[in-house]
């Protein structure tokens, strides 16, 4: 049996992060479908994902809209002025122009769909409108430091969709980041708000320790890049009463691996297989 002892002090992580494995569609489900558009959040929700994915960025305008990139340069076709170069740079009438669908036929045709064809730049309060208590959602702030006032605009969202605040559904939302500064200003904004840490460069010897106790003061888990993952950061994590959400996991070996390590949930791009290696 794990010790979690942030759950003495986050009461919010016993609502929204169980015993049970939890499956996180990255992306939504985007080995199947584009990322971050209807197509893949629907799919992820029917394939039995238990939360869905949101990369954020705040467009010029101060909108935040859900897109990977700070480039539009990968994903959106359209009008050059309007879906060429950074997010941050447009406003949302500009990216309203854009199509996110068809670049995943081009590169994937033989997971092509017509109707992927003509998927638009969700924003953040669309995907949470849409999907309402259908859905638990894993917010990520990309590349805050770019976009001040990220933090207090998410916010805002979650109290308008009553995800956060007294009262609210608050075990519907983990928000991610891989900057500290972001996360340490959500738990200054909202203490109860469940923060994951992630990371993607390597733990030097000696230092894991101390990462995760610096973690473990404003945050309730850890999200490593598979390939930062071992079996001590797995049970340091866990002796803090951290929870560990490894990305992006996407073979099957790879599931069995970080499954083998006890970890707590994963990423991925394909919720369908990771409820077929769990139910064996
Ligand atoms: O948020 C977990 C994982 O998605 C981080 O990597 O680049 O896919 O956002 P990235
Ligand atoms: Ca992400």
């Amino acid at each position: 049996m794990r010790t979690r002892l942030a759950l003495a002090s986050l009461p919010l992580l016993a609502a929204c992060i169980t015993d049970d494995f939890q499956v996180i569609a990255h992306r939504g489900a985007s080995f199947e479908a584009p990322e971050h558009t209807i197509a893949a959040y629907d799919l992820a929700l029917e394939q039995g994902a238990d939360w869905i994915e949101q990369d954020l960025q705040m467009t010029r305008d101060g909108h935040l809209v859900v897109v990977h990139d700070d480039s539009l340069d990968r994903t959106a076709r359209g009008p050059v002025a309007d879906c060429r170069g950074l997010v941050r740079e447009k406003s949302l009438a500009q990216l309203a122009r854009c199509e996110v669908g068809g670049w995943f036929n081009a590169e994937h045709p033989g997971r092509a769909q017509a109707s992927y064809v003509g998927s638009r730049i969700l924003t953040l309060d669309e995907v949470l409108t849409r999907y309402g208590s259908r859905a638990r959602y894993y917010i990520e702030t990309k590349n805050p430091a770019e976009a001040p006032g990220m933090e207090d605009s998410l916010l805002v969202l979650l109290r308008k969709h009553g995800l956060e605040g007294p009262g609210s559904d608050e075990g519907r939302v983990i928000v991610q980041s891989f900057s500290p500064a972001s996360l340490q200003r959500m738990r200054a904004l909202a203490p109860r708000l469940a923060l994951v840490q992630l990371r993607d460069e390597r733990v030097m010897p000696g230092t894991l320790d101390a990462w995760l106790d610096s973690v473990a003061t404003y945050a309730v888990g850890i999200g490593p890049s598979r390939e930062i993952l071992s079996a001590a950061m797995v049970e340091g994590a866990h002796a803090r009463g951290l929870v560990v959400h490894p990305y992006t996991v996407n073979a099957e070996p790879t599931m069995e691996f970080v499954l083998s390590l006890g970890v707590d949930g994963m990423f991925t791009d394909l919720p369908a297989l990771a409820r077929r290696v769990l139910r064996r």
